[in-house]
């Protein structure tokens, strides 16, 4: 067992592999098999766990979180009681049963999502909201986080505008202050909602400008590319803010809609866009212009049949900077170093492999320089 247990020789993948042809070769037939086969299994789960205190311990960014994503289900039925609304039917089932949300793709999750936002009401709830996440990234050592919100699933229901993000803001002021952790915030415009409502929040958004890093854009992809957007987002930059944009997985005219918001928009990072690797052409215009791609695995585990972390993986090894985020993680039911697991564990990851995510998180992340060489410092420290 010894001998295993301090090999750096024998590495996780030759483990595997040597695991899988035991298991095919009927080990209790052969108590020598059996014998190496539990030394595998143990030496493995030591790996393993060497990986997961790796993750934990390491000083990461994340940028693509929604924070309405993170409601948990004891959260949203406390917010419910107190607010004197009915307790979304999505949650009220989940308190019974541990099978979860219910949805298969894209449109059946944003289906169950926007219904649980009727527990946010008051700029106290918001707060609450972005606390508890803020508290639970800092628990995962996220040390710089850039929070999503969308601003027109709130103003539709007759919540201000100024409710939401007075919020948020004195969430992220007050873990700035006691937990330490740096946060901003991104303004997504839904995609499924004409480009004017867009336009109309962008304005609404201008007396606050100065606590928004930025914009993007989600919801549902089906028939609504970037450039149904594209005066809105040539609006945030001449305000000077930066902008993103879902790509979301395995979508009809995903390779158009990134080409798009390269080319016609000029994003400044995509979120998801991993069916780039079906276009060499556009992954060398976003390794020439360094742009990042924020990739979420456990989330698209969910969303579609594959977490594409095959493509992930390709792209990181050419030198695009991906990233890895939670995207909704009280949805997917995986924050970030869920997520960076499942890349060791799916799609075995190196160690190497999983600084270089974290240093292009700090890389294409929108803070000052001076912040981004300092987490840049304490990453090579680590
Ligand atoms: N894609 C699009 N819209 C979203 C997502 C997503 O992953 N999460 C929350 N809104
Ligand atoms: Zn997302």
């Amino acid at each position: 067992m010894r001998m295993y247990k301090n090999s750096a020789k024998i590495d996780t993948c030759f483990q595997q592999d040597a695991l899988r042809r035991c298991i095919s070769l009927r080990t209790e037939d052969s108590p020598s098999l059996f014998k190496l086969q539990s030394l595998l299994e143990d030496n493995l789960a030591d790996k393993m766990h060497a990986m997961e205190e790796y993750i934990a311990t390491m000083p990461k960014a994340e940028l693509h979180v929604h924070i309405e994503g993170t409601i948990e289900p004891a959260l949203a039925q406390q917010l419910a009681i107190r607010n004197n609304v009915p307790i979304p039917s999505s949650i009220a089932s989940l308190a019974d049963t541990s099978n979860g949300y219910s949805f298969h793709d894209l449109t059946s999750f944003l289906a169950v999502y926007y219904p649980n936002m009727a527990v946010l009401l008051t700029s106290q709830d918001f707060f609450d909201l972005a606390y508890a996440y803020l508290t639970k990234a800092h628990s995962q050592n996220v040390v710089h986080t850039e929070m999503f919100f969308d601003p027109q699933a709130h103003t539709s229901r007759g919540v201000s505008f100024s409710s939401v993000v007075t919020g948020l803001r004195e969430a992220i002021v007050k873990a700035e202050r006691e937990l330490g952790v740096s946060a901003s915030l991104i303004m997504c415009f839904l995609r499924d909602m004409d480009a004017q409502s867009a336009m109309d929040t962008l304005i609404e958004a201008l007396p606050h400008k100065d606590w928004i890093v930025g914009v993007g854009l989600d919801s549902d992809e089906r028939d609504n590319p970037p450039s149904k957007f594209s005066d809105v987002f040539a609006r945030a930059k001449q305000e000077g803010w930066l902008v993103t944009c879902h790509c979301d997985i395995d979508q009809k005219n995903s390779i158009e809609h990134i080409r798009q918001a390269l080319e016609d928009i000029g994003v400044d990072r995509i979120d998801h866009g991993t069916n780039i690797v079906e276009d060499e052409r556009l992954v060398q215009m976003v390794k020439e212009k360094g742009l990042g791609l924020t990739c979420c695995p456990v989330s698209n585990s969910v969303v579609t049949r594959d977490f594409k972390g095959k493509e992930i993986v390709q792209l990181l090894r050419s030198g695009v900077k991906v990233t890895i985020s939670s995207d909704d993680p009280a949805y997917f039911r995986g924050y970030v170093n869920e997520n960076l697991m499942k890349m060791v564990n799916d799609a075995n990851i190196s160690k190497e492999e999983l600084l270089t995510l974290q240093r292009n998180a700090f890389e294409i992340s929108w803070i000052s320089e001076g912040k981004k060489e300092y987490f840049l410092r304490l990453l090579e420290k680590y």
